[in-house]
């Protein structure tokens, strides 16, 4: 497992390539009324463009990739969308979880997954456990998966160690509790399909992250999507609090790759 890694605490090393790609991929409903499709068409076609992106990470030797399946608050969408996606994301565990391992994907499944029924947590375990030692792409697949449901379960964790007694919470006691335990803080955020907002995910892990919008629906996204935000990302400064001046060379911090010129 990770380390604690937190930018409030220390400057992350950051370099041009992100190590950590986080994506909402949002767009599907949208991609599939376009073409006078039903909304399960644009999902559909949301996994094969989930998976050029899997295999565009490896190809950039991106470390980490998580993406956001479905929050806390999409069960608010009606029966049949919920069970459509559902559907899908079991689909999926059921026929992808061998490949993934024969392609050195180590597959980790964060949120609330009970809700989606017996099955699903059952492969979710099997395929996690199935791809624990792969280092080629770390995986994370939020699923029923909120930013504030994550602190609270962490809360509630610290609390639960603590019997009884009262806390005083800091980074350290409760960021190893938070379901990202095992990855570093994103460095570059992605949403597609137009909307500027974080939508209930990773709250606490984006602190420093990167915030990158396209209008591009998700169904479209590709390698050459990727790219672009790659760019995009290349060109951003990371400062973490500092002034840009205390970016220039022989800086004292130890992470002087951060050091990066605004577009
Ligand atoms: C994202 O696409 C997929 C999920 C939320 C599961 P949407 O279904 O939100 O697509 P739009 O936003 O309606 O186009
Ligand atoms: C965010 O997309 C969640 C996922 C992509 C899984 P939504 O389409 O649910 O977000 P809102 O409702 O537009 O904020
Ligand atoms: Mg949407």
């Amino acid at each position: 497992m990770m380390r604690f890694s937190s930018s409030t605490h220390s400057v992350p090393e950051a370099g041009e390539m992100p190590k950590h790609v986080a994506v909402i991929m949002d767009g599907n409903g949208r991609w599939a009324k376009r073409r006078f499709l039903p909304r399960f068409a644009g999902h559909q076609r949301g996994v094969e463009a989930l998976r050029e992106t899997i295999k565009a990470c490896i190809a950039r030797r991106i470390d980490y990739l998580t993406v956001f399946a479905f929050s806390s608050e999409n069960w608010r969408r009606p029966a049949e969308e919920v069970s459509v996606l559902r559907q899908l994301f079991l689909a999926v565990l059921e026929s992808e979880l061998e490949k993934m391992h024969a392609n050195g994907i180590r597959l980790k499944i964060v949120g609330d997954i009970g809700q989606f029924g017996e099955r699903i947590v059952e492969l979710a375990q099997r395929g996690e456990r199935l791809t624990a030692a792969n280092v080629k792409l770390t995986l994370t697949i939020a699923a029923n998966y909120g930013g504030r449901w994550d602190i609270l379960q962490a809360m509630n964790r610290v609390a639960r160690d603590h019997a009884g007694q009262p806390v005083e919470f800091t980074e350290e006691l409760l960021a190893p509790h938070l379901a990202m335990n095992y990855a570093p803080e994103p460095d570059l955020f992605i949403r597609t399909g137009g909307e500027q907002r974080i939508s209930n995910f990773l709250l606490w892990q984006l602190a420093y992250t990167e915030l990158y919008f396209t209008q591009t629906l998700w169904p479209d996204f590709d390698g050459a999507a990727l790219d672009e935000a790659i760019a995009w990302y290349a060109a951003r400064e990371r400062r973490f609090g500092r002034t840009s001046e205390q970016l220039g060379p022989g800086q004292k911090d130890g992470a002087p790759s951060s050091r990066r010129k605004s577009a």
